[in-house]
């Protein structure tokens, strides 16, 4: 599929590898609809005819549905949806020794919400809307590494992994249609998201045990996204950009 004149749907397209995505998008001629529960840094983005930033919580199904309905008005049809949001939290099973003795299961539920009930209602209604109209469009979705089990991330792995999951499931499902769905999964990316939530002197360790010794940058993720969108015979699979760390 050619990225010119397509209409892409981006979530947490605001920040981090979200925004260079939506930037990848833009400079090769595809217009972008950029979900994001942030005002300020939506307003970061730039403004164009090519752009339209809606505020939208993708855990709430209702705005979900009156984004996509904003996005139809404003550019008929949508070819392309990157499932990208998602949050991180990283906490033991068991902590014996501290006060909050197992794994919230607050904590649980909100990760779980974002990374892996968003993407599934978002899907449907994209899926639905390109079904109808004919449109053999791609779905990507975002993992990470941590799908295959990192330790201390019982609810981010199991979110990510269900998410690469139900990538193969939409590539058997919509495939017949002409959808294809692809996910990708960072490894250890040098955004601020990475800073804050990871340790500095764990991270030095992840760039001692990756295979490049570096960490990745989000113009990596945004060039395997287009690489996934641009390669007709690519579905039902992860991409790992990781360097070649292995958990
Ligand atoms: N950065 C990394 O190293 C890395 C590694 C592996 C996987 N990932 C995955 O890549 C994706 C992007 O990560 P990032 O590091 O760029 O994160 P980030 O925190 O920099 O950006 C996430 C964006 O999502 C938005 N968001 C959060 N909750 C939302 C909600 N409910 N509704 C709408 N928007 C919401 C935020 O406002 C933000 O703009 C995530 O799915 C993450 O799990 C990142």
């Amino acid at each position: 599929m050619e990225l010119q004149n397509k209409i892409a749907i981006v979530t947490g397209g605001a920040s981090g590898l979200g925004k260079a995505i939506v930037q990848m998008f833009l400079e090769n001629g595809s217009k972008v609809v950029v979900l994001d529960i942030d005002q300020q840094a939506l307003n970061t983005l730039e403004e164009s005819q090519n752009i339209l930033k809606l505020v939208c919580d993708i855990t709430k199904e209702e705005e979900i549905a009156k984004a996509i309905e904003q996005t139809k008005e404003k550019f008929t049809k949508i070819d392309i949806l990157v499932n990208n949001a998602g949050i991180l939290y990283s906490e033991p099973l068991i902590s014996i020794m501290s006060e909050q003795k197992r794994h919230s299961k607050e904590k649980w539920q909100k990760v779980i919400d974002i990374n892996l009930t968003a993407p599934f209602v978002l899907g449907s209604y994209v899926a639905e809307q390109m079904v109808t109209s004919r449109t053999k469009g791609v779905i990507v979705n975002i993992s990470s590494i941590s799908a295959k089990g990192n330790a201390g991330q019982s609810a981010y792995s199991a979110a990510k992994a269900g998410l690469e999951s139900m990538t193969k499931v939409w590539a058997k499902e919509l495939g017949g249609f002409g959808v294809r769905c692809v996910a990708i999964a960072p490894g250890f990316m040098d955004t601020e998201s990475t800073h804050i939530a990871v340790n500095e002197k764990i991270l030095e360790e992840m760039k001692k045990q990756t295979p490049i010794k570096r960490l990745g940058k989000a113009e990596h993720i945004a060039s395997a996204v287009k690489f996934a969108i641009e390669n007709d015979h690519i579905s039902g699979k992860t991409l790992e950009i990781d360097g070649g760390l292995v958990l």
